[in-house]
């Protein structure tokens, strides 16, 4: 029985896709929502043993989470008859959504195939890619249609 599914979004056509997908997929089933968008920490590597940290990309900033907040608000205004939860999380994208999945029990996991980098060489992204290969669920991976 589906009663919980978790989708995940990064502001991409592509997510958004998804989510309206899986808006249906709880209308079907009358499954409740977890919309969750993860904004990616920036790696943190160690320079030399005694010089410290340098971070690979400017930290996240009250911009990008309210960003965040009002991409996820917009989806959720979307999901008429659904009842649907939001959450801003922070980390490795594909790890903080499947950790995400098993600490709320979810039954299943929508994602986009594709997301915000450019190109359409590869079938799948790489957060969706790692989210199918180590999700504790069945992963519901949406592809847009071609025109
Ligand atoms: N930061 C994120 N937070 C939540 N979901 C994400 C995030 N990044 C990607 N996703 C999910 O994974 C899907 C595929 O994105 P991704 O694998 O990053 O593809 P791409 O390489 O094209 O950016 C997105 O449509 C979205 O559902
Ligand atoms: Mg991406």
């Amino acid at each position: 029985m589906v009663q919980h599914l978790l989708i995940a979004v990064d502001g991409s056509s592509s997510s958004h896709h998804a989510a309206n997908q899986g808006f249906g997929l709880a209308r079907q089933t009358g499954a409740k929502v977890t919309l969750a968008y993860v904004l990616e920490s920036p790696p943190v590597i160690p320079v030399g043993p005694l010089s410290g940290y340098v971070m690979t990309s400017p930290p996240r900033t009250d911009a990008d989470l309210e960003r965040a907040r009002a991409e996820l608000k917009s989806l959720a205004n979307e999901a008429q008859g659904v009842t649907v939860e939001t959450r801003v999380e922070l980390g490795i994208p594909a790890d903080v959504i499947c950790e995400l999945a098993e600490r709320l029990s979810v039954d299943v996991i929508v994602v986009g195939a594709r997301g915000l980098t450019p190109g359409t060489r590869w079938l799948m992204g790489s957060v969706s890619d790692r989210v199918v290969h180590h999700a504790p669920c069945p992963v519901l991976v949406v592809r847009e249609r071609k025109k």
